[in-house]
Formats: structure tokens, C-alpha cells, sequence
């Protein structure tokens, strides 16, 4: 077995405007829906008063101190980067007809920042924030006129990046609006399955305009959707099981289904059905989600299972509700941690498309401790990354065709869930605690060190 990740595989970090950026008011920025969110994704959706205190309105300060931070990335050999842009910098409401210019900007620094070093950007256009004024005067998208909202930023920034942005994602673990509606889609908490599938709806059919979109404007561009990879397993092999795990995962493949074969698949028909839900469908929408996505990302941090047994024990990761797994270990906040079910994982998604993936979040949050001479040695971390990268090889081996790795995190950000920064998943330490003190200076951990050696042997030192 060959040793070597492909020489063409790229490597590198990933982080989402609103866990880095901070900066929400600053040179025209719109309010986001992360902006209501303070205590994260699941947490209230509350109004903003002056002086109230959200650790995302400064994150980590990657809005003044990314040349810092690119300049690490670069020390490890990233090759990639998977930013996110944050939709209310270039359309503050989102309904404008014309972009803010200091938005579209302070992204021209940042990828001219990363080109100095060869670090492609992989761009996410939206990443679990979308502008408020969409919310507050149309419905989010529970709307149809969303989709046209969207479109048109999608095509403003595919225009103003076109050479130098190559890779784009669409939406953001897509399936998660099953989960945290008003995160998603823009809808209250509390709405029910017919108005939230008819919001993701809208949002597949923005999805694939904005695919075609982009290969419209963007010379060899790719563009690929985002899936939360929540691989479960039946809990036993009772006939039972099998068949409500088969339906728990067509939940999440539903979503992958329609971005990659472009219709509705036949299952979903007997679920409406059942459920009483009647989507408006346009014959136009039909035609839009004709156009397949180029690559499937998705992210991966844990499986679990399913069972048909009610009342057992459940288990709550960022989004996903899980039956926990008995033969599996868990982080300090009780995600299982399965380095195979990566490599099941990317099979079943390769299996079912035979698309090229990418593995666009992978990473262990942990409380990290410094020692008494500053430095830290956050070895858990590594075991969790060497462990997973170990099982993309074994994918590769199977013959999966892998683009590349972004870990989540490459730097400690803000928590989604949590709207933690003690929730760390980065080689590299951000002096900031989650009330806000510290001096935001960097430093490098143990672990920054070990991912530039598995860079630079293109894996081969992975053990
Ligand atoms: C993914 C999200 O769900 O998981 C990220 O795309 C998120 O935005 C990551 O940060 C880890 O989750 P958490 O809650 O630990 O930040």
C-alpha cells in the first residue's frame, strides 16, 4: 500500500466568516442572522441592544490580523484555504441592486493575501449567516424571492473573483436547516416540515442557479455543494434497524441527491406523502436543479445510530441528534470519535455519486492548557487528525477520488454551537477566552509543527 496522499492533493485549514472575522459593524456591514445568534446556532435568537456582548462581534479579528494569520498558514504548507464570505459585506440587507465596494475589497486583500503564498482559496458563499434584512422583510427563504437574492450575489462576487477564487461551495452544511431552521433558512425555530422543506427547496434550486452561475463566469471554476456527512449505523442488526437507519441517512442524501443527479429522488415522493407536505414546485425550478454540482464536500466529525426502539438514549452533536454508539469513545463534548467511519463515509458518498470529494471539515474541538512555559502540547489532537488521515489514505486505496483535506479550524475560532472559544480546534492558540479577555496574539502549538510534516511528506509521516 502506497504510503503518499496524490501529489495533486491539496491541504489545509477551513474557517467561516462569522467564527473568525469579528468586525460586524465595520465598513457597511449588514446585520447577519449570526450577528442574532450570541450563544450560538441552536442558542435564542435575540435583538441586539447597544453595548450587549457577543464573542463573535470581535471572533478572533481575522478582518485586521488575516496577514498574520496567512502567513502561518503558509509556515504550515497550506495549499488551500476554505474561507467563507459574509453575504452582509457585500449586500448589507440583501436585497441591494448594487454591491458595497468596502466588502467586495476587503476580500481582494484577502485573496491577494493568500495568492503571495500560493494558498487557493475555497470559497463557501454562505456559511450559516445570510443577511437579516431578508428575514425581517421577506421571509427568509421561506420566500421564493430569496433565490433571486442569492443569485445575484452569487454572481457579483463569481464576476469580481473569477481569477483568482477557483473552488466555491454553495451552502454550508445543506442539511442541517432540518435542524436549526432559522440557521439554515431564515425560519423560526418552531416552523413545521411543509414550510421548512419548501424553504430548502428555494434554497436547492439558489443552490443549483448559483452552480450554474459559476461555470457560466468563472473560467475552470469548480463548484461543489456541502453536505454534514452524519453517517449513523444501526444500533443492532434487526431488520428494524436496518430499514429506520437507511431512512435517517436518506434524511441527509436526500440533500446530496438532488444537488448531484438533479431532481427529487423517488423515496421523497412516499415521505411528502406521508408527512402531508405539498412543495410548490415550478416547472423553471425543474430545469434549475438540472445542473449537478462538480464535487461533493462535506464535513465529518462523528457517526452514530439509529434504531426504531423509542425513548433510547440520544446524543447531540453540532446538529444532529444520535443514538449513541456503545464501541465508541467521545470528545469532552460527547462527540463519538470514529476515525473509519471517514473511510465509510467518503465509500458510501463515492459509491452512490462518483463525484470527486473533498473533506472540507474534520477536526476535534478540545479544551487545550498551556504549560508553564506557554507552550502546548495538544497530542489528543494530533492522535484524532493522524487517525482520520490515516483512513482518507486507506479511502484513497479504495479508490475513492479525494481533492483534498481542509481541517476545521486551522486557527481556534469561534464555537458554532457553543459560541465557545474554549472549544479549540486549531494548530494554532488564540489568546481570547469566551468573556472576551485576552490579548488575541498567536501562538503555535504542538500540532502546528506536526501538520506541516505530514504537508511536507504528502502524508507519509502519518502513522
Ligand atoms: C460544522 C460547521 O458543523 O461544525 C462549523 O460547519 C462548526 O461552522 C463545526 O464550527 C464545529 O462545530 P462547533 O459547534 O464545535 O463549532
Amino acid at each position: 500500500m502506497t504510503t503518499r496522499f496524490p501529489d495533486t492533493f491539496l491541504w489545509g485549514g477551513a474557517i467561516a466568516a462569522n467564527q473568525v472575522e469579528g468586525a460586524w459593524q465595520e465598513e457597511g456591514k449588514g446585520l447577519s442572522t449570526s450577528d442574532l445568534q450570541p450563544e450560538g446556532i441552536f442558542g435564542k435568537r435575540v435583538e441586539r441592544k447597544p453595548g450587549d456582548f457577543s464573542i463573535k462581534d470581535v471572533a478572533i479579528d481575522f478582518y485586521h490580523r488575516y496577514p498574520q494569520d496567512i502567513k502561518l498558514f503558509a509556515e504550515m504548507g497550506f495549499t488551500v484555504l476554505r474561507i467563507s464570505i459574509a453575504w452582509t459585506r457585500i449586500f448589507p440587507q440583501g436585497d441591494e441592486s448594487q454591491p458595497n465596494e468596502a466588502g467586495l475589497a476587503f476580500y481582494d486583500r484577502l485573496f491577494a493575501e493568500m495568492a503571495k503564498y500560493n494558498i487557493a482559496p475555497m470559497v463557501t458563499l454562505s456559511h450559516y449567516e445570510m443577511p437579516y434584512g431578508l428575514i425581517k422583510n421577506y421571509g427568509g427563504w421561506g420566500n421564493r424571492k430569496t433565490i433571486g437574492f442569492f443569485e445575484h450575489y452569487a454572481r457579483t462576487v463569481f464576476q469580481r473573483y473569477k481569477d483568482r477564487v477557483k473552488y466555491w461551495l454553495t451552502f454550508n452544511e445543506i442539511n442541517m436547516s432540518l435542524h436549526a431552521p432559522f440557521t439554515g433558512v431564515g425560519l423560526p425555530e418552531e416552523s413545521d416540515k411543509q414550510a421548512v422543506y419548501q424553504a430548502i427547496h428555494h434554497q436547492l434550486v439558489a443552490s443549483a442557479r448559483a452552480v450554474k452561475a459559476c461555470h457560466e463566469i468563472v473560467p475552470n471554476g469548480k463548484i461543489g455543494n456541502m453536505l454534514l456527512g452524519g453517517l449513523l449505523y444501526p444500533l443492532s442488526c434487526r431488520p428494524a434497524d436496518m430499514l429506520e437507519t437507511l431512512q435517517k441517512n436518506r434524511e441527509w442524501l436526500f440533500f446530496g441527491d438532488v444537488q448531484v443527479r438533479g431532481y427529487y429522488p423517488a423515496y421523497m415522493k412516499r415521505f411528502f406523502k406521508e408527512q402531508g407536505i405539498t412543495l410548490a414546485i415550478d416547472a423553471e425550478d425543474k430545469i434549475d436543479l438540472r445542473e449537478p454540482v462538480d464535487y461533493i464536500s462535506f464535513s465529518y466529525y462523528m457517526t452514530g445510530c439509529a434504531t426504531a426502539k423509542e425513548n433510547q438514549d440520544r446524543l447531540r452533536g453540532n446538529i444532529l441528534d444520535m443514538v449513541p454508539n456503545p464501541h465508541l469513545p467521545a470528545s469532552e463534548w460527547g462527540w463519538q470519535i470514529d476515525p473509519q467511519g471517514l473511510r465509510l463515509l467518503m465509500n458510501t458518498l463515492y459509491d452512490r455519486y462518483e463525484k470527486p470529494l473533498f473533506i472540507v471539515e474534520n477536526g476535534l474541538g478540545a479544551l487545550d492548557k498551556q504549560e508553564a512555559c506557554g507552550s502546548i502540547n495538544d497530542h489528543y489532537r494530533i492522535a484524532y487528525l493522524n487517525d482520520h488521515l490515516v483512513q482518507v489514505r486507506e479511502a484513497i486505496e479504495d479508490g475513492v477520488e479525494v481533492w483534498g483535506y481542509t481541517s476545521w479550524g486551522p486557527i481556534d475560532l469561534v464555537s458554532a454551537s457553543k459560541a465557545q472559544l474554549s472549544k479549540r480546534y486549531g494548530f494554532i492558540y488564540v489568546d481570547r477566552d469566551d468573556d472576551g479577555n485576552g490579548t488575541l496574539e498567536r501562538k503555535r502549538k504542538k500540532s502546528f509543527y506536526w501538520y506541516q510534516e505530514v504537508i511536507k511528506s504528502q502524508g507519509e509521516s502519518l502513522k
